[in-house]
């Protein structure tokens, strides 16, 4: 709780309360005379209540002296009453504030010390034997809160974590790398996690890398993960922004599945495989700019990531890693349906592009029967990619244009020119504008953010028939469900499971 009044935490409490076990009333981000009167709020809040008054080093907001926040503590715990549900029910005492008093006097009423170390700026080298010192009493619980400025501290954290099993502690990586831990806390072996009301307006977010409270009751199901609950994620880098836990989480959710799946950015692959194996993560999707890199972690592969040597799909086998591709197929079956045809025979084809994504398309196109044109900004990987299938290949040239009159049944634009957050000044940008659409042509951009790219757009306005890349998304998704679970996907939930904003 981070407004500046009691009365509006208290308001805030109410509109979140069914989806909180307790309440953490961070007093200092409260006006100063309010915090006089906190010794109340565990009454009025009707459920557990911390009692936390970060200093302004540890990422709060206190300023004033260690006397003044001492005093605040003691104002907290003062008057102790009988009826223990009127008194914090725990006291956040930093781990190098030696006020024995203090701890006497929670001890005495009943409210439970929890023993925090922060570090805002980055995860400590010494984690273990950090962690095994704090604890003072037996009641105690640690808590440990770390900036995570990589996958690696993540990492760290965990197994620091795993050396203190059984004892009753709070693990927490802050920022963006370390999202995760504050929804598998089960697995990290976490007492509680803490979660901030960031849909208000005056809520302060509480600490990097928070989730808001809805999602993590709602999206996650945190309240469901127990050590049972099976963990599958996705993982790439940066990872800023992803719709497949909203996919995979609905679909789980009206299946009545034991299973979550969370955001797993990666600076370090390697670092990631490290952590799965820790969490005992049983299925993972990959993307950017790890499709490649993955490939030396997999136990055994399919056809398709040999020969196009990309994976986005990783499931957990009593063989081990499982490494699929299930881009090709989401690829194809979206083509043909749109086509409403059964293969490639007789179509000729260009492709844009020679990238990763490019890999899929044109291993599918030869699987199907299609005669294509590969046509690529860097000429030499448009040849590299055309040769084992004996396709044509060009530029993104004059030349390379001319080629596809002959090659214009299905036209497929695979590169990110014109994707949103890709080209942020240019989502105008247009791989082949000096191509004339006819008007025959069938068009499709695996592109779906924006619904239509500026390639699109023009090739619509000729008069073609045009797809984006969502349906594809959406069944290369349908197949990992399948690869993860075993099961068929549930089809009647799928108008329910849409990807997120579109
Ligand atoms: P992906 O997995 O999305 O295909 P990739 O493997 O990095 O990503 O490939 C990106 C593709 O988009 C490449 O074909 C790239 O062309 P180059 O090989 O010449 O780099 C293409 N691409 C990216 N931005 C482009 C642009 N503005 N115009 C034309 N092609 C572009």
């Amino acid at each position: 709780m981070t407004a500046s009044t009691l009365g509006r935490n208290l308001e805030i409490l109410e509109k979140y309360r069914k989806y909180a076990d307790m309440a953490e009333l961070r007093a200092d981000c409260l006006d100063p005379d309010e915090r006089l009167l906190i010794r109340r709020f565990p009454e009025q809040a009707g459920m557990p209540v911390i009692l936390t008054i970060r200093r302004d080093i540890d990422g709060g907001h206190f300023v004033g002296g260690e006397g003044a926040r001492i005093s605040l503590m003691a104002r907290g715990l003062a008057y102790a009453e009988a009826d223990r549900r009127r008194n914090f029910a725990y006291l956040d005492i930093e781990e190098d504030l030696n006020v024995s008093s203090l701890e006497e006097a929670a001890r005495t009423f009943g409210t439970r010390i929890i023993r925090s170390y922060h570090n805002i700026k980055g995860t400590d080298a010494d984690l273990p034997a950090k962690i095994r010192s704090m604890r003072r009493s037996g009641d105690e619980i640690v808590k440990v809160s770390v900036m995570a400025n990589s996958t690696r501290d993540v990492l760290e954290l965990l197994c620091a974590g795993r050396e203190c099993e059984g004892q009753e502690k709070i693990l927490i990586s802050m920022g963006h790398f370390g999202t995760y831990s504050r929804i598998l806390s089960e697995q990290f072996g976490s007492f509680l996690s803490y979660c901030s009301a960031l849909s208000e307006p005056d809520a302060l977010p509480a600490a990097p890398g928070q989730i808001e409270v809805r999602e993590l009751a709602n999206l996650y199901r945190f309240r469901n993960i127990t050590g049972a609950t099976k963990v599958y994620g996705v993982t790439g880098y940066p990872l800023k922004a992803t719709d497949s836990p909203h996919f995979f989480n609905t679909v789980f959710e009206l299946e009545g599945t034991n299973a979550v799946y969370v955001p797993f950015p990666a600076d370090s692959i390697t670092d990631l495989m490290e952590i799965s194996k820790e969490l005992n993560v049983e299925g993972l999707s990959v993307t950017v700019p790890y499709k490649e890199a993955i490939i030396p972690f997999l136990d055994f592969q399919s056809d398709e990531v040999r020969v196009i040597g990309a994976c986005n799909t990783l499931t957990l086998t009593p063989q081990g890693w499982l490494g699929t591709n299930t881009d090709a197929r989401g690829f194809s079956d979206s083509l043909l349906t749109f086509l409403n045809k059964p293969n490639f025979k007789r179509q000729r084809v260009t492709v844009i592009g020679a990238g990763g994504a490019a890999r899929s398309v044109v291993f599918e196109l030869h699987r199907l029967g299609a005669k294509a044109l590969i046509l690529n900004r860097t000429v030499h990987k448009a040849r590299r990619l055309a040769a084992p299938y004996k396709f044509a290949w060009g530029g993104l040239d004059e030349r390379g244009i001319e080629k596809m009159e002959k090659y214009h049944d299905i036209i497929i634009q695979t590169t990110s020119a014109g994707m949103e957050g890709i080209n942020p000044n240019d989502i105008s940008a247009d791989p082949a504008a000096t191509y004339n659409f006819c008007g025959r042509e069938e068009v499709m951009d695996l592109v779906y953010k924006p619904k239509m790219t500026a390639f699109l757009k023009r090739a619509s306005n000729a008069g073609c028939n045009v797809q984006n890349g969502y349906d594809m998304l959406i069944r290369q998704a349908r197949y990992q469900y399948i690869q993860f679970t075993g099961k068929e996907f549930p089809e009647h939930f799928l108008s329910r499971v849409q990807f997120g904003e579109i």
